[in-house]
């Protein structure tokens, strides 16, 4: 408990689990596994660092659950794959547990907007329909790592080669694999699993109706787009019983489009929440730079709120909240039941107890070098792919 906010230092219950306070760590890709997506001893410290600063729980970043159907998104992501992985995954686990924190694993599936260097030769990306991404233009903009990458001139567009339409088997297919993954999580002993659902990828793709052209069962009103994405939780449900954390991550822009907006706005957040209402998880997670900002003109609810309510799920709100007054205005706001803090995290893993203090944290704009090794232009991986040069040493 704090004495200045006192709803964000309670404890709550997220599904069976109760969690020391309100505050949770976002899930950040660092891109530090060994090429073979092993955990490594330097993600063990991280996670450990951030739990002893004091978060109620730990969401890991986006992890690949199988090696299929372009499952791995990026160099050096973690997976969740084979016992190797859950063997190095548990260090991470068992050092948050020993600060007393809870702690799941983020799952994802990149679809379209895979690393096409991840791809194996002559595979596509995936996607709701088929459609090709425009790509997006590097937002790591210092010098130093110009220098790293051997970069001279303007950043390079990242670009995307076709992604194919996935099969109603392959939907089936990918939501085992899914499965499978928590699976080996919560062997791993993590206290549950997040599917990722936002931020632009595979099943963003399906939700947002930008990427999703499909006009059968999957695509259409809300309730056809969230429906991969159910059948996901459904099955994750199935293979990690019902005393695990499970919860969806949602969002109305992604990587490859930052200023993405459902096009009905609040009225789309109704109905999307609406048909999530039965999904079995235990919350739902917005993500976002700035949860205040619908992005409709014609609302001042926040998306969060909206979903919340329309679901009759408990909320994590994620994006822009930087001090212990905004974190407190979330929860008594009703937009939301827990708060995901990202980039504090990474500048300052004990913002947590900073804020419990009541003093003003003296947070910066977002230091853009956090960003590494994001994928270079997808042509130069089928010519002469660039050199990746070894973690520097002063880094
Ligand atoms: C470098 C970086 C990596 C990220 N990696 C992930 C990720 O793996 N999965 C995800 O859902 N969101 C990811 N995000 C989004 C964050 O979880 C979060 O939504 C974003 O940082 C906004 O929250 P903040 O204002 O608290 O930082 C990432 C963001 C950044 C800056």
């Amino acid at each position: 408990m704090s004495e200045f906010f006192p709803t964000l230092f309670s404890e709550a219950r997220l599904g069976k689990v109760t969690l020391r306070n309100r505050i949770v760590m976002a899930p950040l890709t660092r891109q530090m596994a060994e090429p073979d997506g092993t955990p490594t001893e330097e993600m063990v410290a991280y996670y450990a660092r951030r739990a002893r600063g004091g978060v109620g729980l730990v969401i890991t970043e986006g992890t690949y659950q199988n090696d299929e159907l372009a499952c791995k998104g990026y160099l050096d992501q973690p997976g969740i794959v084979n016992a190797k992985h859950v063997m190095a995954w548990r260090k991470v686990a068992d050092e948050v547990h020993e600060q007393g924190e809870a702690c799941i694993l983020h799952l994802m599936l990149g679809g379209r907007v895979v690393d096409p260097r991840c791809l194996k030769p002559g595979e596509s990306p995936v996607s709701a329909s088929d459609t090709q991404s425009d790509g997006w233009v590097l937002y790591t903009d210092t010098d130093d790592e110009k220098n790293i990458r051997g970069i001279e001139g303007d950043w390079p567009k990242v670009t995307f080669p076709p992604a194919r339409a996935l099969s109603h088997d392959e939907i089936e297919r990918i939501a085992e694999g899914f499965a499978e993954g928590a699976a080996r999580a919560v062997e791993a002993g993590f206290d549950g699993v997040e599917i990722h659902g936002a931020n632009g990828y595979l099943l963003y793709q399906f939700i947002h109706p930008s990427t999703n052209l499909r006009n059968d069962d999957y695509g259409g009103p809300a309730e056809n787009r969230v429906r991969f994405a159910k059948l996901v939780c459904r099955k994750v449900r199935a293979a990690i019983g019902p005393g695990k954390i499970l919860t969806l991550r949602l969002s109305q822009n992604g990587v490859d489009d930052f200023a993405g907006r459902w096009p009905g706005g609040v009225g789309d957040a109704k109905q999307i929440g609406a048909a999530l209402a039965d999904a079995p998880i235990d919350a739902l997670h917005w993500a976002s730079f700035d949860y205040t900002d619908n992005g409709d003109p014609s609302s001042d609810v926040p998306m969060p709120a909206a979903l919340r309510k329309a679901s009759g799920l408990a909320m994590i709100v994620n994006g822009g909240v930087d001090d212990g007054a905004k974190a407190e205005k979330v929860l008594t706001s009703g937009a939301g039941d827990f708060v995901a803090i990202g980039r504090p995290l990474f500048a300052q893993p004990d913002w947590p107890y900073i804020v419990r203090s009541g003093q003003p944290y003296p947070w910066a704009e977002f230091d853009r070098k956090y960003v590494v090794r994001p994928p270079l232009d997808w042509r130069w991986a089928y010519s002469a792919p660039p050199k990746v040069p070894d973690w520097p040493a002063n880094w």
